[in-house]
């Protein structure tokens, strides 16, 4: 199962478990990725990791190079990629914790570099976008979820923000109207580039906290909780890619 890249997010800027052969610098024409890819082999399959910011967590979500990190996989013959988000929980079912498989997104970020259709000369290209993630490696870490007994919802609408800064909890109220159960953000223009490419994209949500306004108390996000969150969940996302690999 070669052409496979896992994007780390928050809590998942080192790949435990993967025996690294070689770390790659890569130069694109969109400038220089988070950091060098890592080839490695991870449950006895070969995979690219990528720490979306950076190997020491250095690159806020707004000055992600989403271009050239897209850019740097694909060149490599990657044709599958799963991303790795920490979110926030929105709908119920989202309690910090969970795993989730989104099946939709929405865009409320601004300013980011955000298509490689973009200078003099690109052609006027509009990419069929209606379902943004590729079903077939959704439905297979769904699978490897079950498979691996976490605390998963199976789908729902991720919402884009631009941060660095939280939500209010006006925003998130907002949020929920539009019918979006999370809210992270880095999952835009990333989840797009990786359809202009062509590239197979699907999304491992892991929820670190209730959104703004949704948890108890007065709803604000308890700071301190989010490590705890992030790293059990993390380890959740571990397990679901042990079960992943095996299947494959
Ligand atoms: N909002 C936006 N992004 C996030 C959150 C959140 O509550 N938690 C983790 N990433």
């Amino acid at each position: 199962m070669s052409g496979i890249a896992i994007i780390g997010g928050s809590g998942l800027t080192q790949l435990e478990g993967l025996d690294i052969v070689r770390r790659e610098v890569v130069h694109t024409p969109y400038g220089e990725p988070s950091g060098p890819v890592t080839h490695g082999v991870l449950h006895g399959h070969e995979v690219i990791f990528l720490p979306r910011h950076g190997y020491g967590h250095t690159i806020p979500p707004h000055r992600v190079n989403y271009r050239a990190n897209l850019w740097a996989l694909s060149s490599l013959g990657v044709e599958r990629v799963v991303a790795v988000n920490s979110v926030g929980g929105i709908s119920e079912a989202m309690a910090p914790g969970t795993v989730a498989i989104p099946d939709q997104i929405i865009d409320y970020t601004w300013g980011r570099a955000h298509t490689f259709y973009d200078g003099d000369g690109a052609p006027v290209t509009h990419v069929e976008f209606t379902y943004p993630y590729c079903e077939p490696l959704r439905d297979a870490l769904i699978a490897a979820g079950r498979a691996a007994a976490i605390p998963l919802v199976e789908r729902g609408t991720y919402a884009a923000t631009q941060g660095p800064r939280l939500e209010t909890a006006a925003e998130i109220e907002r949020l929920a109207r539009d019918g979006c159960d999370m809210v992270g953000m880095t999952g835009m223009p990333e989840t797009a580039l990786a359809r202009e490419l062509n590239l197979c994209y699907a999304c491992c949500a892991v929820v670190v906290n209730w959104a703004a306004g949704r948890g108890p108390g007065d709803g604000r996000i308890p700071m301190t909780e989010i490590e705890r969150w992030l790293a059990e969940g993390m380890a959740r996302v571990r397990r679901l890619l042990e079960e992943f690999f095996s299947a494959s």
